[in-house]
């Protein structure tokens, strides 16, 4: 079964998706953190998030085995992930490792803002994450708090803003719910209540219980 989990920036689809893959006994992958690390490749060797053929040769270059590497998780890595992921060619480059990861058994949880539309449309179950910005920021704020790094929750909020616009509005792949997606709202639960409410739709589908 494949499982795609899409949403905007900071919405708790990561932790989401990750939990899923722990319940269900699948593999996992955070799309964000290969967009983020091409922009962390361009970034360390100061090259111009700007410049689409070093961001293309990065893509070409990505080592999966990095992909866990904490520096990639911060706030500035994720802007600049978001400004390299709208280089059709970079998602070009990367679209045949996500959907060969997603096509290996037993089965496979994706989250990102084009796994339902455009890597794996024949996803079994598509769940689009959606919260309140305000919510999302707070959260991105206590997360780079815990990682010890500064936060100014209203930059970030502003910041996240901005790469939901940007995300929304490229030309290639922009972040959409699929059709046949099911909306999860989790700006009121916490993370136990959205795996609850994420394996009701999964579980109700599987049942065939739940039509869009
Ligand atoms: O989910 P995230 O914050 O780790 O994603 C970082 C950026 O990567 C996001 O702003 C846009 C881009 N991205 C993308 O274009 N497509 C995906 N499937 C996942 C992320």
């Amino acid at each position: 079964m494949i499982i795609a989990i899409d949403g905007p920036a900071a919405s708790g689809k990561g932790t989401l998706a990750k939990r899923l893959a722990a319940h269900y006994g699948y593999r996992h992958l955070d799309t964000g953190a290969i967009y983020r690390a091409v922009a962390h490749a361009l970034i360390s060797r100061g090259a111009d998030l700007g410049d689409e053929a070093a961001a293309v040769a990065a893509a070409r270059g990505l080592d999966p085995q990095t992909l866990d590497d904490p520096a990639l998780k911060s706030h500035q890595v994720g802007t600049a992930a978001s400004v390299v992921s709208a280089y059709p060619e970079v998602r070009e480059v990367l679209l045949n490792f996500q959907r060969q990861f997603a096509a290996d058994p037993p089965g496979a949880v994706l989250d990102g803002r084009d796994i339902g539309t455009v890597i794996c449309p024949n996803a079994d179950v598509k769940i689009f994450v959606v919260a309140d910005p305000e919510v999302r920021a707070r959260r991105r704020t206590l997360e780079a708090q815990a990682r010890g790094e500064a936060a100014d929750e209203a930059a970030i909020l502003a910041d996240i803003l901005a790469r939901d616009e940007r995300d929304r509005s490229r030309a290639v792949a922009p972040l959409k719910p699929a059709e046949d997606a099911y909306l999860l709202d989790n700006s009121h639960l916490d993370i136990e209540g959205g795996v609850r409410a994420a394996i009701d739709i999964i579980e109700a589908v599987r049942a065939g219980r739940r039509e869009v």
